[in-house]
Parts: structure tokens; sequence; C-alpha cells
């Protein structure tokens, strides 16, 4: 064991900020001027699903748009599911967020209106019933990454720490130091050095999860490599619940190509115009939704899969060859750009699309100040469970929940920074009894086998069968990468591997306990939605003598 001293020596802060996306640089930002803050990326700062972000930041401020119809949109993508007073709480928010991210130094693209004024050129989504997607291009993420990360590495009271991978969290309870505060309370995190391979302690009073969401549980993702659901196991290890799980969105449009790693074609593509087709050219979205290709994601995620294997065809197209060649290379030079290295020009042709695994409804429940269950630990950004998103996320609300959020859990620890430290001594992270790895092989196959069986049993359309299958497969998973994380010295591929894992199973768990289908979740046992259900969220506790896999109470509860 090392003496508080030695381990404070070492890493010590006030707020330890576990990711470097939108939510997690925001709040450092926000409380640099107030609190030692260490910032912590599992790979270089700019890793993240926010680097890759295309569409924009949703926000009303075009004055022929109102609140009130970001707040009925929203509620009507969620499916019954969203809490409308999050979602007010969010959409009220949203002018201040994109303010200051100007205020940043964000250059979202702008337009000089009739009037020979000029302001901030909106774009449209699926589900908004007006223009109002913030935008830069369609390399918005990049813009927001780039600026946040330039203001933080400019904050000398923000230590940064990349190639450091979050391993647990440590709380009183495990600890079994509870007896000092009346509730479970966390105290740090034991992070693993990638460059060293040693895992060190951080302590720090309070501590941010900001680790984004847990797509990468899927086959096919647009995701970046990071996107493990490492927050919501940490969390639910710690002894958090984790709500709605079972709504995972499909982007509806993937460029297909054996090498495009499920490259994103932004939905505004669709917003500007843009046709879905069958190979013989025929459009068909108009006989699924009377919105067309702009209905919200989950119900064109599932059209294009019925056609797709109605027909036994491998992608379906998307066209906007309709518009000038200058209008296109303008809006979507990225992806204009990404299409032509694979040999497909979008100013004339349709190209091929797919749907693949994109935005985790689900996570780590919080409250509007995005504190979790358990004492001084908060989750921000995708991570997270806020109740904004109901049943399907309407597009660009995400990274507007990131940057509302991460401002609201930073005031709210910005009040509690007078709060004394607690005086416990944390043990050393403990490797004396695991060895090296003589089975690599174990962790690559397991982590095949289960992003394939999630895709196939697990994904746009899911039957209690298939349902059952995922659930037997995971079982024997989970107690494998059990053994094998008690034998061996642990490396990121185990950490993550470990996590996927908990995560596709509180997946398959919440869809098995929701009987209907609503939003994301769709299941041809129960293909209805039943209005019993509206307003009722699965949510998932972890059994309080354990911090793994064992028997998971399944409550579903009303949302607040
Ligand atoms: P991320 O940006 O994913 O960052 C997570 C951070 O956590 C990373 O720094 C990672 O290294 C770190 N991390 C993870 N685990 C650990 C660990 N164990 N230890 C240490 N660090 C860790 N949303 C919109 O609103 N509008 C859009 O236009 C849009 N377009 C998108 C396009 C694509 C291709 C994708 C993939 C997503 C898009 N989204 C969009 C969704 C949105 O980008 C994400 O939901 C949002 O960026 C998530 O931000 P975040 O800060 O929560 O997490
Ligand atoms: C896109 O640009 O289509 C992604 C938008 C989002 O995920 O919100």
């Amino acid at each position: 064991m090392t003496s508080l001293r030695a381990a404070c020596k070492q890493h010590c802060h006030d707020v330890l900020v576990i990711g470097s996306g939108a939510a997690g640089l925001s709040l450092a930002l926000r409380l640099a001027a107030r609190a030692s803050v260490a910032l912590l990326s599992k790979g270089p700062l700019t890793e993240g699903s926010t680097w890759y972000a295309q569409g924009g930041v949703s926000a009303v401020v075009d004055r022929q748009d109102s609140l009130a119809s970001h707040v009925a949109d929203t509620l009507n993508a969620g499916a019954g599911l969203c809490d409308e007073h999050v979602v007010r709480f969010a959409v009220v928010h949203a002018e201040a967020a994109i303010r200051w991210l100007l205020e940043m130094g964000v250059d979202f693209t702008r337009e000089t209106f009739p009037d020979g004024s000029s302001g901030l050129h909106l774009t449209r989504e699926g589900g908004h019933s007006h223009r109002r997607v913030v935008h830069a291009a369609d390399t918005t993420g990049q813009a927001i990454h780039k600026v946040l990360v330039e203001r933080v590495r400019k904050q000398s009271k923000i230590e940064i720490f990349e190639n450091h991978i979050a391993v647990d969290l440590i709380t009183t309870r495990k600890l079994a130091a509870g007896g000092q505060f009346k509730t479970n309370r966390c105290l740090g995190a034991y992070v693993l050095d990638r460059r060293s391979s040693q895992v060190e302690v951080f302590k720090a009073r309070f501590v941010v999860l900001a680790t984004g969401g847990a797509s990468k549980v899927y086959l096919y993702t647009s995701n970046p490599d990071s996107a493990s659901g490492d927050g919501i196991a940490m969390a639910w290890r710690a002894g958090c619940r984790v709500a709605n799980m079972e709504f995972m969105q499909f982007h509806p449009t993937c460029l297909y190509h054996p090498k495009a790693k499920s490259f994103l074609i932004t939905e505004s593509v669709r917003g500007e115009g843009g046709k879905l087709r069958l190979p013989n050219g025929a459009e068909f979205m108009h006989r699924f939704d009377a919105r067309a290709e702009l209905a919200p994601r989950d119900i064109v995620a599932r059209a294009i899969d019925h056609e797709m294997k109605r027909l036994g065809i491998d992608c379906v197209y998307l066209d906007i060859s309709h518009q000038s060649a200058e209008f296109i290379r303008s809006h979507f030079p990225n992806v204009y750009a990404r299409c032509l290295d694979f040999g497909y020009d979008l100013t004339r042709e349709p190209i091929p699309v797919v749907p693949a695994a994109h935005y985790t409804c689900g996570g780590v429940m919080t409250d509007l100040n995005a504190r979790t269950d358990v004492g001084n630990l908060y989750a921000i950004g995708e991570v997270a469970f806020t109740g904004l998103h109901g049943a399907n996320r309407m597009a660009s609300n995400s990274l507007l929940e990131c940057i509302v959020f991460a401002h609201a859990a930073a005031h709210h620890i910005g009040s509690h920074l007078h709060q004394p430290r607690a005086n416990i001594q944390i043990p050393e992270w403990d490797a004396s009894r695991v060895t090296d790895s003589d089975e690599e092989v174990v962790i690559s196959h397991n982590w095949h086998e289960l992003r394939r069986f999630m895709w196939d049993y697990v994904g746009i359309v899911r039957t209690t069968k298939r349902l059952q299958r995922a659930k037997h497969r995971i079982d024997l998973l989970l107690g494998e990468i059990d053994e094998y994380y008690s034998n061996f010295k642990i490396t990121s591929d185990l950490i993550e591997m470990r996590n996927l894992a908990l995560v596709a199973n509180l997946i398959i768990q919440s869809a098995m306990a929701r009987k209907e289908s609503r939003g994301l979740h769709y299941i041809l046992d129960f293909p209805d939605k039943d209005p019993r259900l509206d307003g009722i969220n699965t949510i998932l506790a972890p059994a309080s003598s354990s911090y793994g896999y064992a028997p998971i109470p399944v409550a579903v509860e009303p949302n607040a």
C-alpha cells in the first residue's frame, strides 16, 4: 500500500475528467479558472466521436423557428420516452451553447441573407421540422474539437494525460471505507499509462465520466475505436444504475465499401434533398413514412434494412446529383472528397450506403446537474442517460447535450469545491497475482465473436429467440473474460474487451426486458408500441453484493 501522501504526490487534482471529446473538453474549460483539472484521453486528445461529427449542433437561432417546435420534434423522435423537463432544459440552453462555442472561436458556416445581413447558415436533418442545425460545412466535429483542444492546451490548471486509459473507478464502497460517508462516494480512478504499462492512482474530489458511447459493440459502426463503452461499464461496476440500453441508434447512411470502415454520409445530404434509391433507381422511403428521407433515423434505417433483406441486396443508394456540383462541393467538401477516394462522384451519381451502429441513447443515469448515483461522480455526453433522447435521438441533439450538460456539471462542481477532501488511503493497483498473457488470441477471438453476434442477433431488427441466443453467448464470454482478467496483466485491449462484454450484456438484458417495439428497439415478436409503456424507461441496477455481472434486478420505471 502507498501512503496517501505518496499517492497524492503522484496524481491529485480537484477534478478528474475522463474523456476529451466535446463533453470533457467543455467541462474542463469551464472549471479551469477555479479548480485543478486532470484531463484523460485513452488515445490522443482528438480521438473520439466528436472529431468525426459532421451534420452539426441543433439550436433555435432563427426567428421563424421556436423552442416549442424543437421540443416537439425531439419528443416526437423520442417516441414517448423523452423526459420533457430535460428536453426543455437542453433546448432552452442551446442558444447559449452556440454562443459559447462562437466565443471559443468555432468557425461555423455563415450565409448572407437577401437583405445584405449575414448570420449562421442552418441546415436540416431528419426529424427537424425547421432548418435549425448550426454547422461548419460537413466537418462540424473537427471545427469544435480543434478549437476546444487548442484552448485546453493553453490552460495552466488543466493537466493533460494522453494515452491514459481509466481501468476502474475508486469508491468508498470498493475500499470498504463507506463508514465515513453516508453513501457510496467516488474518490478517483485507477488508470493505465499505455506507454509505461503501469497502473496509476488518480485521486480527485470530483470525477467526471465523459467517455463517449459504446457503438463498437457492433461489427459495423460509424464510431471510432474509442467507443467501447468504458464509462458505462466503470460506472456500473462502481454502483450506478444505467437506463435504456436497448436503444442503440443505427445511422441509415454509411458508405458501403470494403475499405470505407463505415464512413458516415451526413444526414444533411438528405436534408438538402438527397434521395434514397433501390438498385433500379426507384425511390422507396415514401412507402414507409410521409416524411420520406426526412423521417427520424430509426424509421429510415429500418426501411433500408427491410428493403435490403426483401431484395437480397448488399446496399441501397443515396443520390444528391440533382444539386449543382458547386453546391455539393461547398456544402459537403469532406463527404465529397472521401467518396471520390473510393471511386464515387457525389456530384454525378448515387453512392452505395448501408446502416451502421452510431449512437448509444442509453447510459449512466444522471440528473440535470449530471450527477450519477455515486457521490461526487458525474457523467456527461454520450456516456450519460439524461432523458433527452428517449427511444431515439434526433439528429444533432448529441453535441448539444454534450455542451449543455458539461456546463451544468461544471456549475454544480464549481459550487461544491469548498467541500473537504475525503481523507482515505487509496491502495496501489495490485498486480502481484497476475502474469503476462500467453494467449492474446483469446481477446482477438472474443472481440470478433462478440461484435458479430451483437450485429446479427441484437441489431436493427430483433426477435426473442435471437436475443436468447445472444444472452447465452454473452454469458459464456463474460465468464471467460472474467477469468482472463483475474489471471493476466491488463492491457488496453483487455480493458476494452471487458467493458464491451459488460455493456453488450446490459444491451441484451434491456432488449429482453422491453416487450414492445418502440423507437430504435424493434422486435418481431412484439411489433407494436404498447401504450402502457409510454414514459417507462428500462432501468438496470447493479446487484449491491457484486461489481460484476451477477444477477441484475430489472426495474422498469417511469421517468422522473
Ligand atoms: P467522444 O467525443 O466520443 O469522446 C470520448 C472521449 O473519452 C475520448 O477522448 C476517449 O479517448 C475518451 N475515453 C473513452 N474511454 C476512456 C477510458 N477508459 N479512459 C480514458 N479516456 C477514455 N452528434 C451531433 O449532435 N451532431 C452531429 O453532426 C454528429 N455527427 C456524428 C458523426 C459521426 C461519424 C459520429 C461517430 C457521431 C456523430 N454524432 C453527432 C454524435 C456525437 O459526435 C457524439 O455523440 C459526441 O461527439 C460524443 O461526445 P463525447 O464527448 O460524449 O464523447
Ligand atoms: C449526421 O451528420 O448525419 C450525424 C448527425 C448526428 O448524428 O446527430
